[in-house]
C-alpha cells in the first residue's frame, strides 16, 4: 500500500462515515498494483457523508476509464476535484476555505481544472461560478456520468455545469475504484436520493427524489468484494428501510429486509452493516432478519433528533416521543446486544427549554451506545428556513449542545465500561492508530477493540478478544483465539 499524507486508513466508527462532516476533505491512499502510470491525473477530496465518500469512488472509476490516474498531490494533478458536503453551514465554509488554499495551485498552473461536485454543487449551481472564480467544473450528485464531456468543455475553455437530479440513475453498473480502502471494509450505495423532507434537511434538496439501486449489481458488488479480500459491507442509503426495488422479470419485490437477508447468504465470512435507519421505517421483519444471521452486525444507527414532540412535528420527523422509545424497547427485546446510535439536533426552531429537557430525558431512556450531536444551523430553502423562524440564540443552541454531550459522554463510558471482562468476536481491520504492534478492529455492535498482536492473526481475519479494559472510546484487550469462521 502507497501512504499519502493527510490519509485516514482506520475508520473510528462505521456510523461516523456516514454523516460526521469532522471526516472532512480526506485524500485517498492508492493500492500499488492499481497505480499504473496514467498520463494525467485527478486528486479528489471528500467531505460529508458516506454516501459522498462512496461516489467519489464511482467518480474514481469512471474517470480511470477516461485515462486519469489518482494522485494524492494536488500539484500533480490536471484535475482538481472537491466532492462537496452542505449539510450544515459549517460544512460548506470550510470548502470554500479549502478552495481559497487551492488557488495557489491554480495560479502555478493554469490549466489546472478544479471542479466542484456533491451536494454544494447542487445546492449552489452556476452561483458557484461567480461566486468562486477559479471553479471550471460544477457537477451535481446524479450528473457524474457526464464528467468526461464536461472536462472536455472546460479544458477548451468553457465554464461546464450540469446538476440535472435524476429520477432512476443509481450508478448500479459501475464497479467502483476504492479510495482510501482498508481492504477489509467498504460501502455498497443501495439508494439515492430521500423523499422524507425533514423541515431542516438540504439533502432531499441536493439529491432529489429517492431511488433503489437493482439487486443483482448490488449483490455482484458485494460478491466482488469478497473475492477481493474484503469482510465487511456497509450498505448505504438516507433511509435504508424504504429500498424498493421490483424484479420485472419475476414479479418479485424485494424489501430492505430481503436485500439484507441475500447479502448475508453471500458468505458467513462477510459482516454486514447498513445505514441510516429511520425510526418511523424499520420494520419488524428486519429486526428479525438480523436475528436471523450472525454476520448481519448487532447496531442499528437510529436517529431521533429531538425528544420534544413538539419539535419533532416541527421537524416533519412523523414519529413522536413515545413510538420512538417503542421502536428502541423493540429492538432491545429481539436483539439484546444490539448497539443503538442516534443523531440530536440542538436549538431547533422555537426550542423551549422544556423541550430541551425532554430531549435529555429521553437520552437517559434510551442509553445509546454512541451519539452525533449537533446544533441547529439553517438551510437555506429548506422547509424549516420557509416557515419558522431560527430563533434560539447560538448561546442557547450551544449550551443545550454542551449539556447533551456531557450526557452522552457519561453514556458512552458506561456503554464501554459493560463490555470489560466479556469476550467479543473482532473482525481485524489493520494496524492500530498508535501502534504497530497492536491489532484495531470492530466488534459486532461497532466498538473499536484495541488489542496486541500475536503474529499469527492477520487483517481480515475474526479473532476472539477478551476485553480487559476501556477508554470513552476504545475497548482494549487481550487475543484469545482464532474464530472458527476463519477456516470457513
Ligand atoms: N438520513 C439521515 C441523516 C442524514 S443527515 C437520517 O435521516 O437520519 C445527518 C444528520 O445531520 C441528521 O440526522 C441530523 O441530525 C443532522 N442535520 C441535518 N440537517 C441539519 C441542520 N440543518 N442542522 C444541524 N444538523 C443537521
Ligand atoms: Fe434528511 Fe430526513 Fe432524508 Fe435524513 S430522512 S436525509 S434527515 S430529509
Ligand atoms: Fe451527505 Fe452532506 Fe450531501 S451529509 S447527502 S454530503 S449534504
Amino acid at each position: 500500500m502507497i501512504k499519502f499524507a493527510k490519509i485516514d486508513l482506520m475508520r473510528e466508527s462505521a456510523m461516523e462515515l456516514v454523516h460526521d462532516e469532522s471526516r472532512q476533505g480526506e485524500v485517498f491512499s492508492v493500492p500499488a498494483t492499481t497505480h499504473r502510470p496514467f498520463r494525467k491525473h485527478f486528486y479528489i477530496e471528500s467531505y460529508g457523508c458516506a454516501m459522498n465518500f462512496a461516489d467519489s469512488e464511482v467518480i474514481a472509476s469512471l474517470l480511470q476509464k477516461e485515462g486519469y490516474g489518482p494522485t494524492s498531490q494536488a500539484e500533480q494533478a490536471q484535475l482538481i476535484l472537491i466532492n462537496t458536503c452542505s449539510i450544515r453551514d459549517k460544512a460548506e465554509q470550510t470548502i470554500r476555505r479549502r478552495l481559497s488554499e487551492l488557488r495557489s495551485v491554480k495560479n502555478k498552473n493554469p490549466s489546472v481544472l478544479i471542479g466542484i461536485l456533491g451536494c454544494m454543487a447542487e445546492r449552489l449551481k452556476e452561483k458557484l461560478l461567480e461566486q468562486e472564480q477559479l471553479v471550471d467544473l460544477v457537477v451535481g450528485p446524479d450528473a457524474y456520468r457526464t464528467l468526461p464531456s464536461l472536462i472536455s468543455s472546460a479544458d477548451e475553455g468553457n465554464k461546464a455545469v450540469n446538476i440535472l437530479l435524476s429520477r432512476e440513475e443509481t450508478y448500479g453498473d459501475i464497479a467502483p475504484f476504492r479510495l482510501n480502502s482498508n481492504g477489509v471494509s467498504a460501502f455498497i450505495s443501495i439508494m439515492r436520493g430521500c423523499n422524507n423532507m425533514c423541515s431542516f434537511c438540504v439533502v432531499p434538496f441536493t439529491r432529489g427524489r429517492e431511488r433503489s439501486r437493482d439487486l443483482p449489481s448490488i449483490l455482484q458488488e458485494a460478491r466482488q468484494l469478497i473475492a477481493d479480500g474484503y469482510r465487511e459491507v456497509t450498505l448505504l442509503g438516507q433511509n435504508v428501510d424504504s429500498y424498493y426495488w421490483v424484479d420485472e422479470a419475476t414479479g418479485v419485490t424485494i424489501t430492505f429486509a430481503r436485500l439484507l437477508e441475500e447479502v448475508a447468504l453471500i458468505s458467513p465470512l462477510l459482516r454486514v452493516r447498513f445505514s441510516t435507519s429511520h425510526p418511523k421505517d424499520i420494520t419488524e421483519e428486519v429486526l428479525q432478519t438480523i436475528k436471523r444471521y450472525p454476520n448481519i452486525c448487532r447496531y442499528i444507527h437510529l436517529p431521533v433528533q429531538s425528544g420534544s414532540n413538539r419539535i419533532l412535528q416541527l421537524m416533519n420527523r412523523t414519529y413522536t416521543r413515545e413510538w420512538y422509545l417503542a421502536k428502541v424497547s423493540r429492538i432491545r427485546e429481539v436483539l439484546p446486544e444490539c448497539g443503538i446510535s442516534t443523531d440530536i439536533i440542538a436549538g431547533f426552531c422555537t426550542e423551549t427549554e422544556e423541550d430541551h429537557l425532554q430531549t435529555l430525558d429521553l437520552m437517559q431512556q434510551c442509553d445509546y451506545d454512541l451519539a452525533y450531536m449537533y446544533f441547529y444551523s439553517e438551510r437555506p430553502g429548506t422547509l424549516a428556513e420557509r416557515r419558522y423562524e431560527d430563533d434560539v440564540p447560538e448561546t442557547v443552541k450551544k449550551r443545550r449542545l454542551q449539556e447533551i454531550i456531557d450526557l452522552h459522554r457519561g453514556q458512552s463510558l458506561r456503554s464501554m465500561q459493560k463490555d470489560v471482562n466479556k469476550t467479543w468476536e473482532v473482525l481485524i481491520e489493520g494496524n492500530s492508530k498508535k501502534s504497530d504492534a497492536h491489532w484495531q478492529g470492530r466488534t459486532t455492535h461497532n466498538k473499536m477493540v484495541v488489542f496486541p498482536k500475536n503474529g499469527i492473526s492477520g487483517k481480515g481475519d475474526y479473532v476472539e478478544v477478551l476485553i480487559t479494559h476501556c477508554t470513552a472510546g476504545t475497548l482494549m484487550g487481550e487475543q484469545i483465539s482464532q474464530t472458527v469462521l476463519n477456516q470457513v
